[in-house]
């Protein structure tokens, strides 16, 4: 079988483009024992993917020249040699830019239950890996108190949007910073934040001033997606004992050094802290989340907004959404039709 998948051709020093990625189309391999052959219906594109087009590894190892970026994938399966999966079930799973992924299930790989009422697409933002973020880095790494004051960065975002939301279902004044007027009124209108930040064109003493006038009572949990002058103005206005999740720092993944932070001695003088949060820490904790999230979805609490696009071709300059602010909510590839005749129940 032909699949047609992109690769990591060369590495980029600023955004990836398609100077640095390649469309090329191969014979798959036969499958060998434990391994499933998945036909991807829809891949999420990720920040992060980004720092893996580097050289040096992360969390995950780097992507090597010629390999396939990695992702969370919605997918059917094609053929199982695995004794836990049957061929025509959907499955969330740890997959590729690609048509088709060959995968050995392990912690990643989950088979989805679909339900009239849900999106399948929902498996991949709210019921995924977005929504496990926002749920475990805000209630385990925030620990949100009722009264609390809570400042996420990209807060219009696929996480950013879960995480006030989450929050205000715990009593939390909830305020979002994000790169446009529109995404501002979003976050008050229909992601339900008390208040909302426009950042761009601020220097770090404007975006500090802006966040005390919207967060009287000073800063309890800083959600950071962003780092930079988002952190360093965000650093400015915590309260002592505040607690600040470093879930991402995408204003410096185009680059080779990350945006200082200049404001550390602030963690010092409030006694704050900061905790570094990684989500496949707490994949098998996964169902716990998933019946949280679940529960407010059909109590009408939880909003979600997806941007799809289409087409295998499409994929790197999709990724460049996620850079220049012009994604509208988690953004997915849509690779092929769901089959919604063969769903499992
Ligand atoms: N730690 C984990 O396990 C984990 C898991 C998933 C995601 N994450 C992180 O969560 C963050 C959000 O990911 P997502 O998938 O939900 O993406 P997203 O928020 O839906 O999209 C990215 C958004 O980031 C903002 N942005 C991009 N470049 C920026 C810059 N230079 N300065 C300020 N804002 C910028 C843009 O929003 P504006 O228009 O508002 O600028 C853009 O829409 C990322 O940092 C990602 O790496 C972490």
């Amino acid at each position: 079988m032909l699949n047609r998948r992109w690769i990591l051709s060369a590495r980029p020093r600023g955004r990836p483009t398609t100077e640095h990625l390649h469309l090329v189309e191969d014979r798959l391999r036969p499958l060998t024992n434990d391994e499933l052959l998945l036909k991807n219906l829809y891949i999420s594109l990720d920040p992060a993917t980004r720092k893996r087009m580097d050289e040096a590894d992360g969390y995950l190892p780097a992507i090597p020249l010629g390999g396939t970026p990695t992702t969370t994938v919605l997918a059917e399966v094609i053929e199982s040699r695995h004794p836990d999966f049957r061929a025509g079930e959907i499955v969330t799973s740890f997959g590729g830019w690609a048509e088709y992924s060959i995968v050995s299930p392990d912690v990643m790989t989950a088979r989805i239950t679909a339900t009239p009422d849900i999106p399948l697409t929902y498996h991949l933002s709210m019921l995924g890996i977005t929504g496990l973020t926002a749920y475990f880095g805000l209630l385990d790494c925030g620990r949100p108190r009722p009264r609390e004051t809570v400042l996420v960065s990209a807060a219009a975002g696929a996480v950013g949007s879960l995480v006030g939301q989450i929050a205000k279902l715990h009593g939390c004044r909830t305020v979002g910073i994000a790169g446009t007027e529109t995404k501002c009124r979003r976050l008050i209108t229909e992601f339900g934040f008390d208040d909302a930040i426009l950042y761009r064109e601020l220097d770090t003493a404007g975006l500090a001033a802006r966040i005390h006038q919207c967060c009287p009572q000073g800063v309890d949990i800083h959600f950071e997606n962003v780092g930079g002058t988002l952190l360093d103005a965000a650093l400015l206005t915590i309260n002592p004992g505040a607690r600040i999740v470093l879930c991402g720092l995408i204003a410096g993944y185009n680059t080779q050094t990350s945006p200082g932070c200049q404001n550390l001695w602030q963690v010092i003088a409030r006694s704050a802290s900061i905790q570094g949060f990684l989500v496949k820490d707490y994949l098998h904790r996964r169902e716990e989340a998933l019946a949280s999230l679940r529960r407010w979805l059909s109590e009408g609490h939880l909003k979600v907004r997806e941007h799809v696009e289409t087409g295998i071709e499409i994929v790197p300059a999709a990724f460049a959404k996620l850079f220049d602010g012009s994604n509208d909510g988690k953004l997915m590839i849509k690779m092929a039709s769901e089959p919604f005749d063969r769903l499992n129940t």
